[in-house]
């Protein structure tokens, strides 16, 4: 791929979704660029980014960004995170909150790709709150429609949600995702 080339990609992948491409993220790129140019039926880079460029070609630069992201998640990745909202964030709210007052849990799972840390976060809430005073929800965003489209459909292998899931955890449904980029 010709510098000027690499170039462009990379200013229009930063503009619009704030990942950061360097030098050594060039292999990957073309990697990456080669699906979306055999799908436009394209063999030559130059060519793909005179389509990029064109106004009307609103979707595919955000195929180009789909195709640029990547996706890797799984239930209770880091679980750390999901310990200290129910081991210390939860507690220490709900024990702070007036007897008389009002509270609810507002989580938001920023780049959520396929759904399975806003439903871990679910889950994590819902093991300590439900039956309780406290409403809670979860709101998920990502850039990516494509896994907007896994996470809405929430179908996953009963394997991928055991495997990491601890045994306080409830699977749960009844999510909604959107495309939100959060830059
Ligand atoms: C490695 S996945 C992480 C998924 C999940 N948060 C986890 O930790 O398991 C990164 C996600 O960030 C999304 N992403 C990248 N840039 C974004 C942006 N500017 N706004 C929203 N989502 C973005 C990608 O589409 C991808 O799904």
């Amino acid at each position: 791929m010709k510098d000027s080339d690499f170039e462009f990609i990379r200013t229009l992948v930063y503009e619009r979704s704030r990942i950061s491409l360097d030098d050594r993220k060039r292999e990957l790129v073309t990697a990456r660029l080669g699906k979306r140019m055999r799908a436009q039926g394209m063999d030559s880079v130059a060519d793909y980014c005179r389509l990029l460029r064109a106004p009307e070609q609103e979707d595919e630069r955000a195929r180009l960004i789909d195709a640029i992201s990547t996706n890797h998640t799984f239930f209770f990745r880091e679980r750390a995170h999901f310990d200290l909202v129910r081991d210390h964030i939860i507690p220490e709210m709900t024990a702070r909150a007036p007897a008389e007052g009002w509270l609810r849990f507002d989580a938001w799972s920023a780049a959520c790709s396929s759904g399975e840390e806003a439903y871990s976060l679910a889950m994590t809430l819902a093991s300590r709150l439900d039956g309780g005073r406290w409403p809670w929800q979860v709101e998920a965003t990502d850039i990516s429609h494509r896994v907007l489209e896994t996470a809405t459909r929430a179908i996953y292998r009963e394997s991928a949600v055991a495997s990491h899931t601890p045994d306080w955890a409830m699977p749960l449904t009844g999510l909604t995702f959107s495309s939100h980029p959060e830059c």
